[in-house]
């Protein structure tokens, strides 16, 4: 399973990187507010000089034109940019116009199987199921990813799953034992899978042993 970070906070993304498991960057224009930016290029720029792997910047257009005018804009910034299309019916043809010049497409806002079964349909590389938000109406978010899988599987759709909208550590449990693609995790949530308590019991344990072992074999002053 892939991790990408979703946030466009770049001291997140350097830090992530350095423990080795940053795949790819997703952003929206949410994420892009909580850092007070409101022309997201210079940004996407620098997140793609930090990872090779896919960095998704969201188009604001709702029409089809704009958005393929607003993806070919994005896709100039850098190589590995990704460009996310709401999935709506503009946003499918979009997709399609843009899948068929090779280029990566993330639909997102996606929120049921049938969307992502479209979503398939229409050539993105990418499809985001919100579990969170799902949870938040009170729905199951992680049944939607399971089911998304399990029709992804029948047909062999080469469309990637990145589980979006990630609240806490059962999220990204159930969606490796889902055998999704990605998960695009907020860095609280990367801070959260590494802790255990046990494991700082344990460690404190260990180093206290050790500064008493330690206490024990020092040789008596010489004076
Ligand atoms: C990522 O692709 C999504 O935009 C993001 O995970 C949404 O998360 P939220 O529901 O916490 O805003």
């Amino acid at each position: 399973m892939k991790f990408f970070l979703d946030t466009a906070n770049i001291d997140e993304i350097k830090a992530c990187a350095s423990f080795g498991f940053l795949d790819g960057v997703t952003t929206n224009p949410s994420l892009m507010a909580r850092e007070g930016i409101a022309n997201q290029r210079n940004r996407i720029l620098e997140i793609c000089s930090i990872t090779d792997g896919p960095v998704s910047a969201e188009v604001l257009a709702t029409d089809t034109e704009g958005m393929i005018e607003e993806a070919q804009s994005l896709f100039e910034i850098a190589g590995n940019v990704a460009v996310k299309i709401p999935l709506t019916m503009p946003g499918l043809a979009a997709t399609r116009a843009l899948a068929d010049s090779g280029k990566a497409v993330n639909l997102t806002l996606v929120f049921s199987p049938l969307q992502a079964l479209l979503a398939a349909k229409a050539g993105a590389a990418f499809v985001s199921p919100f579990v969170g938000r799902l949870d938040d109406v009170g729905e199951d978010g992680m049944q939607l990813v399971e089911d998304i899988v399990s029709i992804y599987t029948n047909y062999a759709f080469e469309t990637e799953v990145i589980v979006a909208s990630i609240r806490s550590p059962q999220h990204v449990l159930r969606a490796a034992l889902a055998g999704v693609d990605i998960c695009t995790v907020p860095f609280k949530v990367i801070e959260q899978l590494a802790q255990h308590p046990l494991t700082d019991k344990g460690l404190a344990a260990f180093l206290e042993d050790h500064r008493k072992a330690s206490a024990k074999s020092t040789p008596p002053s010489q004076h």
